[in-house]
């Protein structure tokens, strides 16, 4: 008996790995991961540059609307199609997982009672010793069903390892004692700089020179793209120079500690980024020791001290990070 059950185990085994892969693929999108070919990409390109160029795509009129909505649709045919045939195959999975049970449960009882019949068994022996091998093979199935799940696992973990484990080229938390640790002055020059950014090609300076003596404003103006914020990256040590010297108040700024050296430099982002905590403390981040009253002199010095108090919130009674 037990050898006619243990027979007809891979049907319920494969129906609980079927059904588990399922679960698995419909909980984590369309294709289980995130492809280059994914089908779904030209769409949604095209759907994120109406909705964040929305106001030239309206100025345009009515009928460019229409265009547009007709190339979308048009870009999810290929999606449509494949999304109906990956569904015909899910419904057919699921389908036998379903049935897989019933298809064991079927053939053992049915064997089972032509041979407890031969035999002489009892029938509530059969029962159980057919009832113990199910639950095995049903418990076999959903431990199977993971492995596949453990290997992505492992894949991923070797990722997000491989990425903490690179060593930085410019370690902020570096510190030795030579390092000089105030700019003094805050005369700057850029001496024959060459840079380009590690992920393009395209130079950004060539040969490039400038010198900003201390104390003077300045302002840098030039097209866009020209490299202005560059410069800023570069004197806050974002990115190392391939060729040339940036020197502040005549030494090299390699020989400046970097986290002092930050902490000297006021920066405004172009494109700010705002933690989503409250505004004081978003403040604080810049300095954390920074008491109230310091808080409200930089909100003032910002010109944005009435604009935060009369509609946002009170910085006094925020709470710290
Ligand atoms: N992180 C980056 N990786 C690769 N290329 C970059 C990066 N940041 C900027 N660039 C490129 O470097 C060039 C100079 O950019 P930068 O931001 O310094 O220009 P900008 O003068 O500040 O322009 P804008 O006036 O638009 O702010 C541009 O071609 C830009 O596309
Ligand atoms: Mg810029």
């Amino acid at each position: 008996m037990a050898l006619i059950t243990i027979g007809c185990i891979p049907i319920i085994v494969i129906g609980v790995i079927a059904m588990s892969n399922l679960q698995w693929k419909k909980n984590s999108g369309f294709d289980n991961k995130l492809q280059l070919d994914d089908p779904y990409l030209k769409s949604n390109a095209l759907l994120s540059d109406v909705i964040l160029n929305y106001r030239t795509v309206i100025s345009f009129g009515e009928k460019n609307i229409d265009s547009v909505i007709k190339k979308y649709e048009y870009l999810l045919i290929e999606p449509a199609s494949k999304r109906i045939r990956t569904a015909h195959i899910a419904g057919f999975f699921f389908g036998y997982s379903q049935a897989a049970r019933m298809i064991f449960v079927g053939i053992v009882f049915y064997l089972g009672t032509i041979v407890a019949r031969k035999m002489g068994y009892k029938g509530d022996k059969v029962f159980i010793a057919i009832w113990i091998l199910f639950s095995c093979a049903f418990g076999a199935g959903s431990a199977m069903s993971n492995v596949p799940s453990v290997k992505k696992a492992r894949e991923s973990a070797e990722k997000i390892f491989d990425i903490t484990d690179e060593k930085s080229t410019l370690d902020v938390r570096e510190t030795t004692k030579e390092q000089l640790t105030e700019i003094k002055e805050g005369k700057i020059v850029f001496k024959d700089v060459d840079f380009k950014y590690p992920s393009r090609s395209t130079k950004i300076f060539n040969q490039f020179n400038m010198e900003i003596p201390a104390t003077f404003k300045i302002a840098l103006v030039g097209h866009s793209g020209c490299g202005k914020s560059t410069i800023t990256n570069l004197l806050l040590r974002f990115y190392h120079t391939h060729a040339g010297k940036i020197l502040i108040d005549d030494e090299p700024i390699e020989n400046y500690n970097v986290g002092k050296l930050r902490e000297q430099i006021g920066f405004v982002q172009q494109e700010p980024v705002l933690f989503n905590r409250t505004i004081k403390e978003n403040v604080l981040y810049g300095n954390l020791d920074a008491d109230n009253a310091k808080i409200r002199k930089v909100c003032e010095m910002a010109n944005a001290l009435t604009f935060i108090e009369s509609n946002i919130e009170d910085l006094d009674k925020e709470k710290r990070i």
